[in-house]
């Protein structure tokens, strides 16, 4: 589980059942732990901490890049190198792989590192395509991929008032069209990259609808997920 952090959003005990082994992947060492220690001992001992670990891959490089002119071709070895760190922290190849709400997160992150920089955007997006693939990568061949992005924040946008006029996905495409989403978890976007895959995959990417999730009182989330299902070796 990429992205597990205090493990909030996910019901470990219904999840422990089908799996011998649940690894929670995550910068914050101290909400893994946490996490693992609210958990019943039987579902506690299949939980194995990978932290800390930079799902970005890239944190150490991205203040290097504040105020400097990025190439296209320092775009792409960026993407590349981000990839390469996150495959090398995580060698294993796994049977279901769940990036829990993380681009947003590393879409943030390199917001902080870099500031206004004109090219937030590109830098941003080398880094989602970087994640998108790491995805695929950790999974083993006829494994499955579950990734899950919040892509719009109430502080943006009156979600709970409008979530009745539309159909989620009608709305989600919306969002889309307006520029409403969190650059870098855009659908179509994510469906693109998602493409470059189609080699790898049994089947065409599944859309799961997009639905709200209350993260407090003042926040609420669009989130959707796609489901990959890779080819057997
Ligand atoms: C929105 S939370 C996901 C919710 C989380 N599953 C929970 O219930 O707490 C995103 C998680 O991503 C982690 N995160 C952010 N940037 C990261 C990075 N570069 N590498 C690894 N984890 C990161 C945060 O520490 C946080 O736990």
């Amino acid at each position: 589980m990429l992205g597990a952090g205090n493990c909030n959003d996910l019901d470990l005990e219904q999840v422990a059942e089908a799996f011998e082994a649940i690894h929670l992947v995550d910068l914050d060492e101290e909400a893994v732990q946490g996490a693992r220690g609210r958990q019943p001992q039987t579902v506690a001992a299949k939980l194995i901490s990978r932290a800390p670990i930079d799902l970005s891959g890239a944190f150490a490089e991205l203040p290097q890049l504040r105020g400097k002119s990025v190439s296209a071709a320092e775009l792409k070895a960026l993407s590349q190198m981000a990839l390469e760190n996150v495959t090398a922290a995580l060698p294993e190849r796994f049977d279901t792989v769940l990036s829990a709400c993380l681009l947003s997160q590393i879409m943030f992150s390199a917001y902080v590192a870099l500031g206004s920089h004109p090219q937030l955007a590109q830098i941003g997006g080398a880094l989602a395509v970087a994640h998108l693939l790491a995805l695929r990568k950790l999974a083993r061949p006829g494994g499955r991929v579950l990734f899950v992005t919040d892509t719009v924040s109430s502080k943006t946008y009156p979600l709970r008032e409008r979530w009745d006029e539309q159909p989620p996905l009608a709305l989600l495409a919306q969002l889309n069209q307006t520029n409403n989403v969190l650059s870098g978890t855009a659908l179509p976007f994510v469906r693109r990259v998602l493409a470059a895959e189609a080699s790898f995959l049994a089947e065409s990417p599944l859309l799961v609808e997009p639905w709200l999730w209350d993260v407090n009182n003042d926040v609420t989330l669009l989130v959707y997920a796609v489901v990959l299902k890779l080819r057997s070796a």
